[in-house]
This record gives C-alpha cells, sequence and structure tokens, in this order.
C-alpha cells in the first residue's frame, strides 16, 4: 500500500524523504514522489516504476528545501504513472495520500461543476481541489484542513503541504496509520516507524479522526471540530532492527532462513522451558472460560488462523468460527460475550481484519490480537495482545510471520487446553517438548532440503498450473503453498483438501500440471496416499513432501520426493512450511520475477 513520509526539518530533507520512502518500498508500489518549499516555491518530483528512478529525477534536478513530503503510490484510481503520482498540487496545495476517498466522484462532480480542472484519474486530486477552494473561500490553512476532512468519506492518511507557509505540515488520519517521529529541531511523520527509525524512535500515534498540525517545534493534534486531543508518545522498537538483506538475495530468503533463530525467540514468550508448560496466560482472555473462539484474518494469516481451528478444536475442544476477514466483516455473525475472538495479522494494520475486530467488539466479545507490529492499530485496539515477535517482515510474501502465528497459536491451544482440562500435565510437557525442539530441526531441514528444492523450482518454472493438495492441518498448507507460488512466481495454483480432489479438481490432472501432495506420516496418511494414487492413474506428476516414514511408505512414481525427518504433528506445520517457502523462492528466482515486491502487491493492506 502507499507509504507516506513528511520531514520538517533544519536542513535539506529531499535525501532523506527518499531514504524514508525506501524503508516503505516493502509495502508495495508503482510510482514515487516527492516535493519540497524552497525560496518561497513548491516543486516536485515524480516517477513511475522503482524509487531509482525518482532518485535519477533528483539527481538530475535536485530539490531544495527544508520541508517536505513524499510518497509511493500503489494505484488504486488510475493507472501507475507520472501524472496520477503523488504530491498533487492545485493552486499552492501539495496532497499526498494513501487510502480511498470513498465520495471522490461526487466531490469530483461538485468541484468539476465549479470550474476546477483534474489532471489526474486519481481520488486524490479531489482533496488539493477541496483545499484549494476553501483558501479561496477565505478560510485560513487550518479552517480549511478541518473543512476539507468534514467533506471527504473513506479510509486514508493524508498529509498537506502549503506553498505559502514553509514551516508546517497537516495530517490526518482515518484508517491507514501515520506516526509523528519527534525529533531535536526537527519533526517527521510516516506510514509507520520503521520509516522513521534512522531519524527518532519516539513516536506518537495517530488515531481515526485525529488532525495534525506538525512545524519543526512540535506537533499539536486536534480532532475535526478543531477541538485538542491528547496522545501519548513511546519509543518505538523499529529502530532496534537492522533492516537489511545481510548476505541474502532478498528479504524473503533472509526471512526464510532467520525462521530457526527467530521462532525459538518467540517461543519462549510463550513457553517456560525449565519447566516444559505454556507460561500461564495472564492475559484478559480466559480460554478455560470461554464457550467459542472467532478467528478472522486474511490471506497467509487467515490460513495461520486455520491451522489454529483444528489444534484449538482438538485440543481444547474449544469450537472456532473462522473466515476471512472481508467476508466476517459483513457476514453479521451471532456472537456471545462467553466467547472471545482471535485477530490475525502481520502488520496490525489490515483494514478488513481491523473492522472484523470492530464488530466484535461491538457485540461485547473479549478481543485478543496476534501482531508482529506490537503498536499497531489491530495490537492497540485489542484486549490481549499476542505478540508473535517476528521481528520486521520486509518481503512482500509472509514467510517468518506466518510459523511465528503457528507457534503462538500452538502454544495457545495447548494453554488453553490445559485450562480447559483437555490436555493433561504430562501431555502437555510432551507437546511442549516437542516445540522446544522444533528451531533445530528447522535449521536441520532447510539446510538439507535448499539443493533439492533448488533443482526441483527449475523443472516446476515451466508449468503454468500446480495443484496443492494436504489433509488436516496440511490442508490450510497445501492453500499457503498455492498462496506463495502465485503470489511471487505468478504460476497459477489451487490448493485443494486431498478429499475434495475427486469432486471436481481431478478434471485438470494431467502430465501439464505437477501436484504437490503434503502429507507427514499422520493419522490422514493412507487416505492421502489413494488420493496420490488417482492422480498417479490419470498421468499426474506428483511432487511429494513427506517426513521418513512417508517416503518409505509409498511406492508411488514422483516427480521428485522431498524427505523431512520424523516430527511429531504439533510442529509438522511449522516444519512443512520450509519446503513449500524455498519452492516458491527458488521457482521466482529461477523466474526472474520481483521476489520482493511482486507486482500488484503490497505488504499492509489498509484498504478494503
Ligand atoms: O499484515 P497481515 O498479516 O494482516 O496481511 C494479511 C495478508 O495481506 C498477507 O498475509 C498476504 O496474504 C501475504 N502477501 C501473503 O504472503
Amino acid at each position: 500500500m502507499c507509504g507516506i513520509v513528511g520531514i520538517v526539518g533544519r536542513e535539506a530533507v529531499a535525501g532523506r524523504l527518499v531514504d524514508a520512502l525506501r524503508r516503505l518500498e516493502y509495502r508495495g508500489y508503482d510510482s514515487a514522489g516527492v516535493a519540497t518549499i524552497h525560496g518561497g516555491r513548491m516543486d516536485r518530483r515524480r516517477a513511475e516504476g522503482k524509487l531509482f528512478n525518482l532518485e535519477k529525477l533528483l539527481d538530475a534536478e535536485p530539490l531544495p528545501g527544508r520541508i517536505g513530503i513524499a510518497h509511493t503510490r500503489w494505484a488504486t484510481h488510475g493507472v501507475p504513472n507520472e501524472t496520477n503520482a503523488h504530491p498533487h498540487f492545485v493552486e499552492g496545495v501539495a496532497v499526498v495520500h494513501n487510502g480511498i476517498i470513498e465520495n471522490f466522484s461526487e466531490l469530483k462532480d461538485e468541484l468539476l461543476s465549479e470550474g476546477a480542472v483534474f489532471e489526474s484519474q486519481t481520488d486524490t486530486e479531489v482533496v488539493a481541489h477541496l483545499l484549494a477552494k476553501y483558501l479561496r473561500q477565505g478560510l485560513d490553512r487550518r479552517a480549511a484542513m478541518l473543512a476539507m476532512l468534514n467533506r471527504v468519506a473513506g479510509a486514508y492518511a493524508l498529509v498537506v503541504m502549503f506553498e505559502n507557509d514553509p514551516g508546517t505540515i497537516m495530517a490526518a488520519r482515518f484508517g491507514p496509520p501515520l506516526a509523528i517521529g519527534h525529533g531535536q529541531g526537527e519533526m517527521f511523520l510516516g506510514s509507520d516507524a520503521i520509516a522513521l527509525s534512522p531519524f527518532t524512535n519516539e513516536i506518537t500515534y495517530l488515531v481515526d479522526g485525529d488532525c495534525a498540525i506538525m512545524t519543526a517545534g512540535g506537533v499539536e493534534i486536534v480532532d475535526y471540530s478543531g477541538k485538542p486531543v491528547q496522545r501519548r508518545s513511546q519509543i518505538s522498537q523499529a529502530s532496534a532492527f537492522m533492516v537489511d538483506k545481510g548476505n541474502h538475495r532478498h528479504f524473503m530468503e533472509k526471512e526464510i532462513y532467520e525462521q530457526p533463530e527467530i521462532i525459538s525467540h518467540a517461543l519462549s514468550h510463550y513457553i517456560d522451558f525449565a519447566a516444559n508448560t505454556v507460561k500461564a496466560n495472564d492475559t484478559a482472555i480466559d480460554f478455560g472460560k470461554l464457550s467459542g473462539l472467532a478467528i478472522s484474518a486474511c490471506g497467509t494469516a487467515y490460513l495461520s488462523g486455520l491451522i489454529g481451528k483444528y489444534w484449538f478444536e482438538r485440543y481444547a475442544r474449544l469450537p472456532v468460527e473462522i473466515d476471512v476477514a472481508s467476508e466476517f466483516r459483513y457476514r453479521e455473525l451471532p456472537l456471545s460475550p462467553s466467547q472471545a475472538a482471535l485477530f490475525i495479522s502481520q502488520s496490525g494494520e489490515t483494514a478488513d481484519t481491523l473492522a472484523s475486530l470492530r464488530y466484535c467488539k461491538q457485540e461485547g466479545l473479549k478481543i485478543g490480537a496476534i501482531v508482529n507490529v506490537r503498536e499497531s492499530t489491530i495490537a492497540r485496539e485489542s484486549d490481549a495482545i499476542f505478540p508473535i515477535l517476528a521481528g520486521p517482515e520486509i518481503g512482500v510474501a509472509s514467510t517468518k510471520a506466518f510459523t511465528c502465528q503457528l507457534a503462538v497459536l500452538a502454544a495457545l491451544a495447548v494453554g488453553a487446553g490445559r485450562a480447559r482440562g483437555t490436555v493433561s500435565a504430562e501431555q502437555e510437557t510432551a507437546m511442549v517438548r516437542h516445540l522446544a525442539e522444533m528451531p533445530r530441526i528447522m535449521s536441520r531441514v532447510l539446510n538439507e532440503v535448499q539443493p533439492q528444492i533448488e533443482t526441483l523450482s527449475r523443472d516446476l518454472s515451466r508449468f503454468k498450473d500446480v495443484l496443492y493438495l494436504g489433509r488436516g492441518t496440511s490442508y490450510p498448507l497445501a492453500l499457503e503453498g498455492a498462496l506463495k507460488l502465485k503470489e511471487i512466481s505468478y504460476i497459477h495454483a489451487e490448493g485443494y483438501a486431498a478429499g475434495e480432489l475427486k469432486h471436481g479438481p481431478i478434471a485438470l490432472i494431467d502430465e501439464n500440471m505437477p501436484v504437490i501432495v503434503i502429507a507427514p506420516h499422520d493419522r490422514f496418511f493412507e487416505k492421502t496416499v489413494s488420493n496420490m494414487q488417482e492422480v498417479a492413474a490419470r498421468g499426474g506428476r506428483i511432487i511429494f513432501i513427506t517426513d521418513e516414514k512417508g517416503a518409505a511408505a509409498s511406492k508411488l512414481p514422483t516427480m521428485a520426493t522431498i524427505t523431512l525427518p520424523n516430527v511429531d504433528e504439533i510442529i509438522a506445520p511449522m516444519i512443512f512450511s520450509l519446503p513449500i517457502q524455498l519452492l516458491a523462492y527458488h521457482t521466482a528466482v529461477f523466474m526472474g520475477t520481483d521476489v520482493d515486491q511482486p507486482r500488484n502487491l503490497a505488504k499492509s493492506v489498509t484498504v478494503e
């Protein structure tokens, strides 16, 4: 999604604005722009494509100035080109925007009828025109900003600069996040604290309905009626992390290989390794007393929730209602305050997940957030935060966040089982021991399977369609495998519950569509092997991801068999995630796609 930065500084800002935009690249974008004010004149550079195009323009024609705003655009209204790139200028007003102005066409009609001339196809430009109109009518800048905010509807983070006020940036939030950074004699704002981490770690987060008036000396925050509101600043952890690729070719590769270490760090938050128990749950949610659980999330986070459902139901005998957030939020699902709701989100800012959270809150449920960004909106609006402690995930394709979400869900499910009397002390000890050995097994798997997967990826890249199959917790993994492959390699892939094969997808089986079967030697193994037989009988090519016992038990011919160590059921989803991630990664690398920032995708999806 779009990234926003602004600086009211003591020295030139253009270079720093572009540096900050680079730290927001992970969000996904297709054009970028920067504007500054210098010598009473506002100027801008905008370019389609990646940031180096913008940098080339700035090298050729630098932008001086100690105040500026900048933007990476992820196109919603209008194609990605220079004209639609932000900042938008109208009569000395500059605007950058993340989100969607839902009533833009009605506002545009009104402005057109009054003689406004629009340059772009964006919804954002109506904001600049509205501000210009109110200034022309004689309102001062602050009043014009508030008048504009009272006209626009939708989800937005808006940042505005006025040519005739080279000391102030105004900003507003209604939906997508905005963070204000406090510096020494200068102030910053950005879409997240990571963008601002080279400048400051003292951050104030705006909440929905806040309008900030920022000068070099500080920030004043008011509501849309102009009444002052108080927001506390906090010290962000974002600056504690080095956001670079190290020796890896891509962030995704780095994040895949970080998993053993990171997951052990995440687990230590939830597990007492000395006592072999899940740490006492002292949060606002008492899993022992719940009548049910609702889980909602999007994309990969939803798929971790789907695996969590299997665990909560099996180990804690707790019924789970789960849906993708874009459906959940509109389903009008009947809920009761005796249930709790869990929202899973790496970014903690996903618009649909946040809307589902607010629905459950309204229904009186206690809210738990399984998030990576602890300062995010979803975390702040929850009663209990369950951090996944994965560190910044920059690759758009979620990898380490997925396995850390799974680790947290596994620990919560075992803890819930203990609290509900459905998991004995002995069972808890055994499961905790398995969780504890997981980082070591992950390291081993990453080292052992990498060469085979790299070779296999070359073969896989020749195909246009791929089918993934799995049963039990391997079914959501099949969905995740297909999602991972399609989002970064652009190969069409589908995930299916293995038992569903004969209800439709079997019609597709031929030698042109490899079938990736995920089947540890668990209680479903024989049934999944029967489905493999059905594939083999129809000339399908099988890539079999199994464990040592599974490899020994199956005699079917395969295109490749990836053999993992035998592991307990509770950790199998995390271990089996690794070959799935590596297969997608190497296939994409082989095909030469933009692995970390795949086309059309955004890391943080702050619009519906
Ligand atoms: O930040 P979130 O976890 O809420 O994001 C949810 C999805 O947008 C995300 O998992 C997406 O599906 C990833 N690109 C998958 O790799």
